[in-house]
C-alpha cells in the first residue's frame, strides 16, 4: 500500500486498475443519491503555489462528498519553502490534518512534503507530471471505448507535465501513446527513457514525432495542452511562434479516425492550441473529462486517507 499519489508510475498497472474500478463505482453511487461518508471526520490541506479551478473544486468537493473536508492555503499564507521550511510545513500539517495535496513549481517540493509527512500527500500538478489528470483521462477514455488497451492516444503540442503522466498511465496500461511537439518542447529525456520498458511489458506502443498531421494518422484520441505553462508567462511570446502548426483545429480532427474523441486538461486557451469548433463540436469530451477528476480523486482519496 502507498502512502501518496506522487506519480503514475510509481504504481503498478494493477494498483491503476483498482483506482479506476474504484472511481466508476464511486461516480455511479454519487450520480444515484449520493456517497458514502467513508472520511467522515477526515481533513484534506490544499496547498497550492500556483492558481486553480478544476484541482481545487474537485478536491475540495470530493473530501465533502465522502464525509469529509477541506481547507485551503493559498501561496502567500505559508509561503511553502520561503516563510517556513517544507520539512517543517509537513511536520506541522501531520499532527493537524489527515491529508496533503500539493500544487508546487518543482517537482522536488512534493517530493519533500511527502518524505517529511506521516500523513498522504497527492500531486495536484508540479512542472513534472499532472498524476490526478491523467487518472481523469484515462476513466474519460475507459468510458468512452468501453476499454484503455491498444487505444491510440495522440498529444499534440507541449511535452509538458500534462503529456508526462498521460504517456506513463498510457505505457502502464497498454494504451498506444503517441506525441508530436516541436523542437526543444520534448518531453524530459528522464520521463522517456523510464516509460519505455514499463510500455514494452504491457505491449503499449510509443512514437515520438515532430509532425502533428502524421502523429493523428488512426488516432482515436487526441489530446492537447496549453502551449505556454504556469510559471513559463515569460516565454509566452516565443511560444505563439512556434506552436500554431500544432493547433487542434477541424482539420486536424478530420485527418483522425472519424470516431476521434478530443480532450485537453482545461484552461484551454481557446482558438491558440485549440479551436472554439474543435472544442465545442461533436468530438469534444472536454467537459465530461473535467468532471471525471472528481470521481478520479475520490477514488483516490478513499483509498490513502479511508480506514484501511
Ligand atoms: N486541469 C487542471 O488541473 O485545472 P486547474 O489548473 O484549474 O486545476
Ligand atoms: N500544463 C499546464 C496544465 C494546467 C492544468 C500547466 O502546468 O500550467
Amino acid at each position: 500500500m502507498h502512502k501518496d499519489f506522487l506519480d503514475i508510475i510509481d504504481y503498478t498497472p494493477e494498483e491503476l486498475l483498482a483506482l479506476l474500478d474504484l472511481a466508476v463505482e464511486l461516480k455511479k453511487e454519487y450520480k444515484a443519491g449520493g456517497n458514502q461518508p467513508t472520511l467522515k471526520g477526515k481533513v484534506l490541506a490544499l496547498i497550492f503555489q500556483k492558481p486553480s479551478l478544476r484541482t481545487r473544486v474537485s478536491f475540495d468537493m470530493g473530501m465533502r462528498h465522502l464525509g469529509g473536508d477541506a481547507l485551503y492555503l493559498s501561496p502567500n499564507e505559508i509561503g511553502l519553502g520561503k516563510r517556513e521550511s517544507i520539512a517543517d510545513i509537513a511536520r506541522v500539517l501531520s499532527g493537524m490534518v489527515h491529508g496533503i495535496m500539493a500544487r508546487v513549481f518543482e517537482h522536488q517540493h512534493v517530493l519533500e512534503l511527502a518524505k517529511w509527512s506521516s500523513i498522504p500527500v497527492i500531486n495536484g500538478l508540479s512542472d513534472y507530471s499532472h498524476p490526478c489528470q491523467a487518472m481523469a483521462d484515462i476513466m474519460t477514455v475507459y468510458e468512452e471505448f468501453g476499454k484503455i488497451k491498444d487505444v491510440n492516444i495522440t498529444y499534440v503540442g507541449d511535452g509538458n507535465n500534462v503529456a508526462v503522466s498521460l504517456m506513463q498511465i498510457a505505457a502502464k496500461l497498454g494504451a498506444n501513446f503517441t506525441i508530436a511537439n516541436p523542437v526543444d518542447y520534448d518531453m524530459p529525456v528522464q520521463a522517456i527513457e523510464t516509460v519505455k520498458p514499463i510500455a514494452a511489458a504491457s505491449g503499449s506502443k510509443l512514437n515520438f514525432l515532430r509532425d502533428p498531421h502524421e502523429s493523428v494518422k488512426r488516432a482515436q484520441v487526441i489530446y492537447t495542452d496549453t502551449w505556454t505553462s504556469m510559471g513559463q508567462e515569460e516565454e509566452t511570446a516565443k511560444r505563439e511562434l512556434v506552436f500554431p502548426p500544432y493547433q487542434v483545429n477541424d482539420q486536424l480532427v478530420a485527418e483522425a479516425d472519424p470516431e476521434v474523441i478530443v480532450l485537453h486538461c482545461l484552461p484551454a486557451h481557446r482558438n491558440q492550441e485549440i479551436t472554439d469548433e474543435v472544442a465545442d463540436g461533436p468530438h469534444s469530451r472536454l467537459f465530461p473529462q473535467a468532471h471525471n477528476r472528481l470521481h478520479a480523486q475520490k477514488a483516490i482519496l478513499q483509498t490513502l486517507l479511508g480506514e484501511k
